[in-house]
């Protein structure tokens, strides 16, 4: 296991974050040092999920880990270019947030449950169908991988005054 580290996460807004990442095609030890830290990033955060966009990395790895329940092992996931191939008809709403918008929270209407097919670390093809947290959450980051973010659900008045608000943040953590 290589050493991780935990990488800076980039904050909205930022070119990067809307911009498409590339596909990987072949794993190569630098994709799996990238899922890595994007791990430790994420539980160190703590998140759920984390795209490799949000870490500066234009490449199409998103890591995520939903389980919630106490007692429950830790499932971390390493989804390498990614596909929903399947998506419910019937909706879930959940109230999502983003390590890059931290502390802001908004309702995201979503299929409730997607499947999706992707490559491991190994460089083998995995397929699954997820649902509840898992769901929301996997759209989520693929979404990232496009250079979409949930605040591009709401209405534009909410998007603008989330912006405005991550703008003077970033100006007053420059300053800091
Ligand atoms: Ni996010």
């Amino acid at each position: 296991m290589p050493r991780m580290t935990i990488r800076p996460i980039l904050l909205h807004p930022d070119p990067r974050l809307k911009k498409a990442a590339a596909p990987v095609g072949e794993i190569t030890d630098e994709i799996r040092v990238l899922a890595a830290d994007m791990l430790q990033t994420m539980y160190d955060a703590p998140g759920i999920g984390l795209a490799a966009p949000q870490v500066g990395a234009m490449v199409r790895v998103l890591v995520m880990d939903c389980v919630k329940e106490e007692g429950t092992d830790p499932r971390p996931m390493a989804l390498v270019d990614p596909e929903i191939t399947w998506a419910s008809e019937e909706t879930a709403i959940y109230e999502e947030g983003c390590l890059s918008i931290p502390e802001h929270y908004a309702d995201v209407e979503r299929p409730s449950e997607v499947e999706v097919r992707w490559t491991t670390l190994e460089g083998g093809t995995a397929t699954e169908r997820f649902g509840g947290l898992w769901a929301t959450c996997v759209q989520h980051e693929i979404d990232h991988l496009d250079g979409k973010l949930f605040i591009d659900y709401l209405k534009p008045l909410r998007r603008q005054m989330i912006t405005r608000k991550m703008v003077k943040l970033k100006r007053e953590q420059a300053r800091a």
